[in-house]
């Protein structure tokens, strides 16, 4: 990522935090009208599920600059999910669900250029995440 799509996802993050409980709860309505058969993967309440997405979210965004500190923890995350059922393809459907809920928390401040900084943060946050679920050491 570059450095001005670094601050663009920071800078646009910052305007949805301040209702991260609304949007977090709109990504996951969104994504089971996209994908029903997703729900049944989620075993805890979703609103709890929906705080722990948006705290991840916040932890990697914080972190764009300096990967070195969240890659692990992104890393044991994506372990995790494939034990969750999570395969290669759900991604794509998160990210779906994902820019739309960016693009309604954020009305016009979701430019082009908002959307394609938060698809290369997306794209590298998944992406590690899809290369340590592969990596069956990592599972436990
Ligand atoms: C950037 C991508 C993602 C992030 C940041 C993320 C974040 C999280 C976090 C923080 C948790 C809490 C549990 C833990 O820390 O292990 C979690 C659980 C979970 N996530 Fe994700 N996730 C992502 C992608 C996905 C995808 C693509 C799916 C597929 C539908 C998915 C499905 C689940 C499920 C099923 C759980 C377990 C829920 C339960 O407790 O039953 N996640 N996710």
């Amino acid at each position: 990522m570059t450095p001005a799509q670094i601050a663009e996802v920071k800078q646009s993050f910052a305007l949805v935090a301040p209702i991260a409980d609304q949007a977090g709860l709109l990504f996951y309505q969104r994504l089971f009208e996209i994908d029903p058969t997703l729900r049944a993967l989620f075993k805890g309440d979703i609103e709890t599920q929906s705080k722990k997405l948006m705290q991840m979210i916040a932890v990697a965004v914080n972190g764009l600059d300096q990967l070195d500190t969240i890659v692990p923890a992104v890393r044991a995350l994506g372990a995790r999910h494939a034990g969750y059922g999570v395969t290669d393809a759900h991604y794509d459907t998160v990210a779906v669900a994902l820019l739309w809920t960016l693009e309604q928390g954020l009305g016009e401040a979701f430019t082009t250029a908002t959307r394609d900084a938060w698809i290369e943060a997306y794209l590298l946050l998944a992406g590690t995440m899809k290369a340590a679920a592969r990596e069956p050491a990592l599972q436990s």
